[in-house]
């Protein structure tokens, strides 16, 4: 499997001090030196902790490829056509979350979570209409889901080729009598993915601690990690926390 890095919490912690340190381009370098996949960032609505210019830098690297994550507004695909990242993962954002809480509900059955004035059952036709440009301008795009094999066949119409399951409910089950049932709806999704020709992903609240049965998911292309490797990175430098992440997953 390979590793996808996200800096967020380093902006989260210069934000704190609203000064320039630690340096989110600096931390971006150190990251593509360790060899990881891909970085990725987050710019969020109320932009608390990636900035657009952090972005800006960060899609300057050479040979890095950068993952945009961003809510499927038209400010946020305007953005990423600026900058042209790797990849643009959409993801749903709420206002008050901490962080991001659900996958993105393409099948559109709960609370709409984009636009204001889209009506849950277009939510996939939304979508498949919102990454026409991405596409066009050559920009990979990602889906992050439940793992719910409704979403994942709603995703199927959109045109999008790579999901991202959310490993939340797997990693906060971790460990407690809940944890099988957790797993295996990350497992069943995932294959079922797989059979509909997904490129899978998977990532949210993955730690040093429970992202071993990830290999029990066979065919899984990329994690995604960021809070656990920043909060170790604090006691034992960036590289460190990197490359033992990227040894528990290789
Ligand atoms: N994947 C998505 C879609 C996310 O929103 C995040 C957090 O921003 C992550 C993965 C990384 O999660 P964590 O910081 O818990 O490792």
């Amino acid at each position: 499997m390979l590793l996808g890095v996200n800096i967020d919490h380093i902006a989260t912690l210069r934000n704190a001090r609203g000064g320039k340190e630690p340096d989110v381009y600096k931390a971006a370098l150190f990251a593509s030196k360790c060899g990881v996949h891909n970085l990725t960032m987050h710019l969020r609505e109320d932009r608390r902790h990636i900035k657009e210019d952090d972005v800006r830098k960060v899609c300057s690297i050479p040979e890095l490829k950068v993952t945009l994550e961003m809510a499927a507004t038209d400010e946020m695909r305007e953005f990423a056509l600026s900058v042209m990242p790797y990849k643009c993962c959409i993801v749903p954002e709420r206002k008050n979350e901490l962080t991001t809480e659900k996958g993105f509900d393409v099948a559109g059955e709960n609370i709409p979570m984009m636009a204001d004035n889209v009506m849950p059952e277009y939510q996939a036709q939304y979508i498949a209409e919102f990454i026409k440009p991405l596409f066009k301008a050559g920009i990979k795009v990602g889906l992050f889901l439940d793992p719910d094999k409704k979403q994942i066949e709603a995703a199927k119409t959109t045109g999008v080729k790579s999901l991202e399951l959310n490993t939340t409910a797997y990693s906060n089950a971790y460990g407690t009598n809940m944890e099988e049932e957790e797993f295996l709806k990350l497992k069943i999704a995932a294959e079922h993915a797989q059979d509909l020709g997904f490129e899978v992903n998977a990532g949210h609240g993955l730690t040093y601690n429970n992202v071993h049965r990830m290999h029990e998911i066979k065919g899984l292309h990329e994690l995604n990690v960021g809070h656990t490797i920043i909060a170790r990175a604090i006691f034992t430098g960036l590289e460190p926390a990197i490359i033992e992440m990227k040894r528990l997953i290789l």
